[in-house]
């Protein structure tokens, strides 16, 4: 509509006085509309001097890592950098089950390789005399995220940290690198970002995905966050999300995926008694991710997705769905 173009063209105009003709941009992209509606906007506004930096978690979903990569270096022609991390993650995650532990661990270890990589961009630059030194740091920041992060920090305690705003934006702009904050979307609302999404040229699919979080599957790891574990998740999350959509559902929920708690239970298999772990579901509709209700399933279809997960990922014996709502629950388990 007429209020969304006037915003993209308002943005690219801004973005291109704010940034100059020849200053560099960096910003981290996780594949969410968000990151990804951010990144195209600042290709827009000023093409190669933006480099988006890919940090591969270990702990993202099935083939996500490649899927990212495609969109946006082939499809939206983004100047990307994937930094392996996987090793590092899952060394310093050994042996750590509590949930703030392993947010503490994850935002760390993603900030270490960022500003690794933020500094190699940054000396490469001085050698490339036709553009300028990289002076700002893109962040897709939605006024949601601002307001989710203030209420965390409010009188009744911290309820967990979150990953995205705060710690990486303070040590780039106050580390070695001395960065200035850029977010475009910083006064939108998710719809806006989505319609604004549609508008840059980007596809349905990744407009409609539903968010993932920062610290990825490892807060979808009730235990031990190992190879192990993740590759379980990642084969029951991609059964699950694959039959929500063959059933044409998938845009009636706000978030859905599997998760693992790595306690067991016992089943049978053939002939014999197993002794697995338990997979559990989470689909939850949700206007602005601050409250939430479960997503009521035609229980067939709930059985059939149970079904596939027992029988094709080894060591899953039980499926649970989790009925919660929020509060007192929250989306994420941990
Ligand atoms: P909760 O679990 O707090 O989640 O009800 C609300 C929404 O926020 C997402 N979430 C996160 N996103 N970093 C993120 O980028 C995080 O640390 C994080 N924790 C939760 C969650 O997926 C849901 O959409």
């Amino acid at each position: 509509n007429w209020e969304m173009g006037n915003f993209t063209e308002k943005e690219i105009v801004r973005i291109r006085k704010l940034v100059g003709d020849k200053a560099q941009v960096i910003g981290a992209v996780s594949g969410g509309v968000d990151s990804t509606v951010a990144a195209r906007l600042m290709k827009e506004a000023i093409g190669d001097r933006f480099h988006a930096i890919l940090v591969d978690t270990g702990l993202m979903r099935l083939n996500e890592c490649q899927e990212v990569k495609k969109t946006l270096q082939e499809h939206l022609g983004i100047n990307l950098t994937i930094v392996d991390g996987a090793e590092l993650f899952f060394s310093r995650l050994a042996g750590v089950v509590e949930p703030e532990a392993k947010r503490k661990i994850i935002g760390e270890t993603f900030i270490d390789l960022f500003e690794k990589e933020a500094i190699r961009i940054e000396e490469e630059a001085k050698e490339t005399p036709r553009a300028g030194k990289v002076e700002w740091f893109l962040q897709g920041t939605l006024y949601a995220d601002l307001i989710e992060s203030l209420s965390f920090k409010g009188p009744s305690a911290t309820i967990k940290s979150h990953h995205n705003v705060g710690g990486l934006p303070a040590r780039m702009m106050n580390g070695q690198a001395q960065l200035k904050l850029i977010e475009p979307l910083r006064e939108l609302f998710k719809d806006e970002v989505r319609a604004f999404g549609r508008q840059l040229g980007i596809h349905e699919d990744l407009v409609m995905r539903h968010p993932f979080p920062g610290p990825g599957i490892a807060i979808r790891i009730l235990g031990e966050v190992t190879r192990e574990h993740v590759e379980m998740v990642r084969k029951a999350d991609h059964i699950f999300i694959s039959m929500i959509k063959e059933a044409g559902i998938y845009n009636e929920m706000s978030q859905a995926y599997a998760a693992l708690d790595t306690n067991r239970a016992v089943g049978v298999m053939g002939d014999s008694r197993v002794y697995g772990m338990i997979c559990i579901l989470r689909a939850v509709t949700s206007v602005d991710f601050m409250s939430a209700e479960p997503f009521e399933f035609p229980f067939q279809l709930l059985k059939n997705i149970c079904r596939r997960i027992v029988n094709e990922v080894d060591g899953i014996t039980r499926v649970v769905y989790d009925c919660t709502s929020k509060p007192p629950g929250t989306i994420e388990l941990e």
